[in-house]
């Protein structure tokens, strides 16, 4: 744990106002601050910052919320000493020597020092004139010029279950280290660690400050079967580390970022990406393996308003671009869709077409809209009526998410084009596709927030729906002993509030981690981030915020939700008494009729 009052002093320097406003334009309303939402799209502004009481912030459209770590945590994709690390710099509070890695085992810096010894290893290994042969045979046979080789730092991982292990280990990396780190794995058999990569290409992620945070190993050739006839992954990778999480870095971003402002080439995969840099296309990145996700789109805004989806040209690739594709506008990003004939991918492009060739199909990439046009009357034959009809269904959809309405006037044009259909009827499908959602938003909004509250589908608190009635109370407690700490020894009718008292496993770790921040020295949000998820920690200022907007709060509120807690539990109580009664009864009644 990150010492109590090396947050404190942290947050003492900082403004929420003041680091919010970096991100989100904030206008005043009322005591409060108000900014359309980061954390998801909206066009009215739901997004709240309260300078009232503990500062924090909270969006009552999708419900994100916390204090100022929170929100860097949020908006940054970081974990959460790296989010104080982050606030550390920008308030020039020095913190204690590896405050926040001591007590959580091994920490984020440990491990990429120890990828950079693995990537030398690996490099070494490479140009190493016995050992590398394979790797070196592969690197040619894949065309790979020894300048992208170099670049991207590539290397290849011997065929051996403990010369990388041993390597690290001269290097003073411990066994813990390289296991949390994903160098080593641990033998189920004798307990000893042994290497994970071997006998692959090994290529390195780096993020864009440009640390090592993980690695791709590629078998060389195809993956064979074993004699247990497994295949062997062709693409292992580092799983999630301290210093890496899946689904939120970029592959070849941190060189892209700087040659992106014109368009971001996004590929599937790690060869596509070097092959591309090798013929001069240094725009080009991977999402790798995993699917597309927002933080990673959030990510590529940071650098470019612009990205070409140059996916693999089968059906896997096609409706991966499909679900991307919105993902990326709901990011404020303007997606375009390269289409490859005669290729599965952009490696095997180039390969084939040059790179010339390549430039020319990225220019021509398309527009969402006429991408999806072309896929739609791909899918729906429009010589069949039947067909027709849901051709049209389907690009009426589609123009309906186009926000802007003159964008939207353009398409219904070609929508009525390519369907030889009249524009005047197309126009009004769509507007009443668009009324029809808007009718649909409004009534969802107040109705999701319900079923939130009611704790149906509750996947933050799942215990929520169990018991409703008390889960209810237990916000409602908890809301008032995070605004009044005090309440935590308030007696009623004899005693404080117990743990065991509460209903829901969430709510018995709130009550917790606020007795333990009491009793060292004093809760605060900001501790919450350790040990609560960010959904979690939304939850927990929802039922703070709810609680401070009520003007009655005092101690005779805490006193009759207690009491009414106490009552509930006493029923249930009785409720499993009379089940168990009942179940005796019934026992009797058996055992007399019986012969
Ligand atoms: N991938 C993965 N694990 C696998 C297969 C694929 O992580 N077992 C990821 C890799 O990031 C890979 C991407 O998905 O680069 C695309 O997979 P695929 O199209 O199969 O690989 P290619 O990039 O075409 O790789 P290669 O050209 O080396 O066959
Ligand atoms: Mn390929």
């Amino acid at each position: 744990m990150i010492p109590h009052t090396v947050i404190e002093d942290l947050k003492a320097r900082l403004d929420l106002v003041d680091v919010v406003s970096s991100y989100v334009t904030l206008q005043r309303s009322g005591s409060n601050l108000r900014g359309l939402c980061p954390f998801h799209s909206e066009r009215s502004p739901s997004f709240t910052v309260f300078t009232g009481g503990d500062p924090h912030f909270y969006c009552f459209g999708c419900g994100a919320g916390g204090d100022v770590v929170s929100f860097i945590m949020r908006i940054e994709n970081l974990d959460y000493p790296a989010a104080i690390e982050f606030l550390a710099k920008r308030a020039g509070v020095t913190l204690p020597e590896s405050a926040g890695e001591q007590e959580r085992g091994v920490g984020r810096k440990r491990i990429l020092e120890m990828n950079v010894c693995a990537a030398r290893f690996f490099r070494d290994m490479l140009e190493d004139p016995s050992v590398g042969r394979p790797g070196r045979d592969y690197i040619e046979e894949r065309q790979l010029p020894r300048a992208i080789v170099r670049r991207f730092g590539l290397g290849y991982a011997p065929d051996s279950f403990g010369m990388l292990h041993d390597h690290l280990k001269k290097n003073g990396f411990t066994d813990e280290e390289m296991t949390v780190g994903y160098c080593c794995g641990v033998s189920r058999k004798s307990g000893k660690p042994y290497d994970l990569f071997r006998g692959r290409l090994m290529i390195p992620i780096i993020d864009v400050t440009g640390a090592i945070i993980a690695f791709g190993g590629r078998i060389l050739g195809d993956p064979q079967p074993d004699k247990n006839g497994n295949k062997p992954p062709k693409y292992l990778n580092s799983s999630d580390t301290p210093a890496f999480k899946k689904g939120r870095s970029v592959f070849a971003l941190n060189f892209a970022k700087s040659k992106c402002e014109e368009r971001l080439i996004l590929c599937e995969g790690y060869m596509d990406v070097i092959m591309l840099h090798a013929a001069g296309f240094e725009n080009a990145v991977a999402s790798l393996g995993t699917a597309f996700t927002a933080e990673h789109a959030r990510l590529m805004k940071k650098y470019t308003s612009h990205v070409v989806i140059a996916y693999d040209s089968d059906g896997a690739g096609q409706n991966a671009t499909n679900k991307a594709l919105p993902i990326l506008a709901e990011a404020g990003v303007d997606a375009r869709v390269l289409s490859m004939q005669g290729a599965k991918d952009p490696d095997e492009y180039i390969k084939k077409f040059g790179a010339a060739k390549f430039n020319e199909i990225l220019n021509g990439s398309r527009p969402r809209f006429e991408y999806r046009l072309d896929a739609i009357l791909a899918e729906h034959p429009i010589a069949d009526p039947t067909e027709k009809i849901k051709a049209s269904a389907a690009l009426c959809a589609e123009i309906a998410q186009v926000s802007s309405s003159v964008e939207r006037d353009i398409y219904i044009a070609r929508a009525a084009e390519a369907l030889s259909a009249d524009p005047k009827s197309v126009k009004s499908d769509v507007e009443s596709l668009i009324r029809r959602r808007r009718k649909q938003e409004k009534a969802a909004r107040p109705g999701e927030l319900v079923r939130a509250g009611m704790g149906l589908s509750d996947r933050v608190n799942p215990d929520f729906a169990k018991q409703p009635r008390s889960a209810h109370i237990e916000e409602a407690l908890l809301g008032l002993l995070l605004l009044r700490r005090e309440y935590r020894t308030l007696a009623v009718d004899g005693s404080p509030l117990e743990e065991e008292e509460l209903p829901t496993e969430l709510g018995r770790r709130i009550f917790s981690a606020v007795q333990a921040g009491e009793e060292a020295g004093g809760f605060d949000f900001g501790m919450l981030n350790e040990s609560f998820t960010q959904d979690e920690v939304s939850r927990i200022m929802r039922m703070y915020g709810e609680r401070m907007q009520l003007t009655e709060n005092g101690p005779e509120v805490f006193t009759e939700f207690l009491r009414a807690l106490r009552a509930e539990n006493d029923k249930k109580r009785d409720g499993n008494a009379d089940d168990y009664l009942y179940f005796i009864r019934k026992k009797r009644e058996q055992n007399k009729t019986a012969p």
